[in-house]
């Protein structure tokens, strides 16, 4: 029986790690913070991007814009500030294994009906003395986004985006999926 018990326990702590959430408000809160300041940035440079020249020259604000925003939280903060995605189109933005699991967990939380807008999940990982707390949210592909990742990218667009992501998985999209999620490492100092 004591067995038994032992196996469950262990089996659901593997389900569903612990999140500590009361212990970590601060790096909880810093972390959404960061990631509103960081989605509105993309998004006006998006949109201005487009105004100032359609899909094509956007790509070439995604491509140099998300990245160096994402690099200007590291280096502030000391995180480490990304987007990623279970289907990529830049391989620089490729998860790790923690991260692939939380984003697939996310699918089956969408698929439960969860409300993709505030889904979300953190977990503090790492050995003792260093320690880690880590934050991902989902990024839902709204309208905007089908003109880059849906299932129908105009010939010059999609040309322009091969050119630079040979790779490139990351269309095929359909508005209300999950696009990919936002990921934030914080070092624990201390903790
Ligand atoms: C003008 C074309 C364009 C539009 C519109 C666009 N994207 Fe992208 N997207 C890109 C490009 C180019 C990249 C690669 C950026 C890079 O190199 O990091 C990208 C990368 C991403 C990534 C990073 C993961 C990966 O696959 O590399 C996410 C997440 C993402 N886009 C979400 C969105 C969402 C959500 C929207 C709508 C709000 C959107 N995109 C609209 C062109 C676009």
């Amino acid at each position: 029986m004591q067995r038994l018990l032992a196996t469950l326990i262990v089996g659901l702590s593997a389900a569903t790690p612990h999140s500590y959430a009361a212990d970590y408000e601060t790096e909880l809160a810093a972390s959404r913070k960061t990631v509103q300041e960081f989605m509105q940035s993309l998004k006006q440079e998006l949109q201005a991007g487009m105004q100032d020249g359609g899909p094509v020259n956007a790509i070439s604000v995604c491509n140099l814009t998300a990245p160096a925003i994402a690099n200007t939280y590291s280096i502030r903060n000391g995180w480490d500030v990304g987007r990623t995605s279970l289907k990529l189109r830049n391989p620089a933005n490729a998860p790790d294994a923690w991260e692939r699991s939380v984003m697939e967990s996310f699918e089956e939380r969408k698929r439960a009906g969860e409300d993709l807008t505030t889904m979300e999940y953190h977990e503090v990982t790492g050995k003792k003395g260093s320690q880690q707390f880590r934050y991902m949210k989902a990024i839902p592909t709204g309208k905007i986004c089908l003109v880059c990742h849906g299932e129908q990218v105009d010939s010059v667009t999609m040309t322009r985006i091969e050119t630079l992501y040979p790779d490139d998985q990351a269309t095929g999209f359909n508005e209300g999926d999950i696009r990919g999620a936002f990921t934030i490492t914080q070092p624990l100092q201390g903790k």
